[in-house]
């Protein structure tokens, strides 16, 4: 087992830290923001992460694992990994400042055959323009990219059982010395130059980014031609070449990953000289989602004096507090500049959106949110929003106009209730079948398109719940 450490308790360095030393590995975990240390010295995450502080108690008891300060522990180290942020800057590249500053307080400390492993997402060539800097070289330092593709709200899982561990280096020695910490991995180690590996974890991002916004394109066209794009993605997630994950249509992407790092590409291909229409396309399509769910809610609200829209999650995923990049805040804004009332419930990500947008008013609860609403727009699709009982949100609301923006919801039952139901690109009222929904034998629901054809609802196939009750709760069963 190695000596390691890492500097950074973010969310990435944390969740290494803490992973690396349940692999068996001494792990000393490097923070320099002391308010940051004295907490997690405390026990108290900075983060929430299923699965992390049960980790991180189990190897600060056992000693495995440990938080320090400053630097002087690197000296007991064989491989530091450096897991700090690479902000945007405002031209769109990574601000990879960060990692410079690690790398130089660490320099000092460092044994003679240390290797240094870059954890943070950083431009194509920093690894070797890292390997190549005076003090590294003199202080016989080597220097590895092993990128991260960490989820959040599943990073822990992520980070134990990985699709593939990626190391760029540029001999096969250190390769091999890098990729024997992850030797308890059955996952498939792929070796390559520091250069593809800072590549490939762009290209992963923005191909995720890509298969989104292409989805999203398609919704459009969908709802133009009266299908449906929920059906489409899983007739085109069945075929192997393609698969399901990240084709679901809606407001779009968000978090602190996917528009930093599809920015970031672009920037390295225009440094490159090389064009890129297609990373240009997909950042944009990414901001008409946004723009035209705002444009939507303006045109379902226009008419009406003091207009409140609610809005139903603000965290950029569900499962999580993260805020960044999140579609609702910048519809929010949107509406707010236009003079509507905005209010909105998350169950967790309420006060982070709070320090960024003071000005819309947060509820503790879904129905005081919606208590009065003219337009209801769901934005993340938090499970608790599928246990709402509709009727009761249709009392609470003053209109009747819903904007599905993650096409969550069962339209179809919506619709009979009364609501005005919008979508992206779903069969649904919005789209213009403008047929009655009936149930077949089995309790499923069918709707006809335009030409009569009688189909299933839902987009995974399965029928709604029906409740002892006999009602039907407004959510769709997990997608396929
Ligand atoms: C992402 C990558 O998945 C991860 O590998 C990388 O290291 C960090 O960035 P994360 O930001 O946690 O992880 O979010 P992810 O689960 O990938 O979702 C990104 C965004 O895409 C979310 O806003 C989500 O709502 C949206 N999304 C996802 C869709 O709009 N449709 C989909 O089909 C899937």
């Amino acid at each position: 087992m190695a000596q390691l450490a890492v500097v950074g308790a973010g969310y990435v360095g944390l969740v290494t830290a803490a992973c690396l030393s349940e692999f068996g590995h001494q792990v000393t975990c490097i923070e320099v923001d002391e308010g940051r240390l004295s907490r997690l010295r405390s026990g108290d995450l900075p983060i929430h992460e299923p699965g992390l502080s049960e980790l991180v108690s189990k190897h600060t008891l056992d000693g495995r694992l440990r938080f320090a300060g400053e630097y002087g522990p690197i000296a007991g180290a064989e491989f530091v990994f450096i897991a700090v942020p690479t902000p945007p800057r405002k031209d769109g590249a990574a601000d990879t400042s960060h990692v410079l500053q690690a790398v130089n307080s660490l320099i000092p400390h460092a044994r003679p055959g240390v290797v240094i492993v870059i954890k943070s997402t950083v431009p194509v060539g920093t690894g070797d323009q890292l390997a190549g800097l005076a003090l590294v070289l003199e202080a016989g330092l080597e220097v590895v990219s092993n990128p991260e593709f960490l989820r959040q709200g599943t990073a822990v899982h992520d980070f134990m059982a990985p699709d593939r561990v990626v190391i760029g280096a540029s001999s096969t020695h250190e390769a091999a010395r890098v990729a024997d910490l992850y030797a308890s991995h059955e996952a498939p180690v792929v070796c390559v130059d520091r250069r593809s590996a800072e590549l490939a974890k762009y290209t992963a991002n923005a191909l995720l980014a890509t298969r989104i916004s292409f989805m999203n394109e398609i919704s459009h066209i969908a709802a133009a031609v009266h299908a449906d794009v929920d059906d489409v993605a899983r007739i085109v997630g069945l075929d192997r070449r393609i698969g399901p994950a990240f084709l679901q249509a809606g407001l779009g992407w968000g978090g602190s990953c996917f528009p930093k790092d599809v920015l970031a590409l672009r920037w390295v291909a225009a440094t490159s000289g090389c064009p890129a229409p297609i990373l240009e396309a997909v950042y944009k399509t990414n901001e008409l989602q946004r723009e035209g769910a705002a444009e939507l809610l303006l045109s379902a609200v226009r008419a009406i004096d003091d207009p409140v829209v609610a809005i139903l999650g603000l965290a950029f995923k569900p499962n999580t507090d993260d805020v960044r990049g999140s579609p609702a805040l910048s519809i929010a804004r949107r509406l707010l500049k236009e003079g509507v009332i905005v209010r909105a419930h998350d169950p967790f990500a309420a006060v982070n959106a709070g320090r960024i947008l003071p000005a819309v008013d947060y509820r503790r609860d879904p129905y005081a949110a919606l208590d009065g609403a003219d337009a209801l727009l769901l934005a993340t699709e938090w499970e608790e929003y599928g246990a709402l009982d509709w009727v009761l949100v249709r009392e609470t609301m003053r209109g009747k106009t819903v904007l599905d923006g993650r096409n969550a919801l069962n339209g179809v039952f919506l619709g009979e209730l009364g609501f005005r139901y919008w979508s992206f690109g779903r069969a649904t009222q919005r789209n213009g079948n403008g047929l009655a929904p009936q149930e077949d034998a089995n309790g499923a629901m069918l709707h006809a398109n335009e030409n009569g054809v009688w189909s299933k609802v839902h987009a995974n196939g399965v029928a709604p719940k029906v409740d002892a009750n006999g009602t039907r709760p407004g959510i769709l069963e997990a997608g396929v």
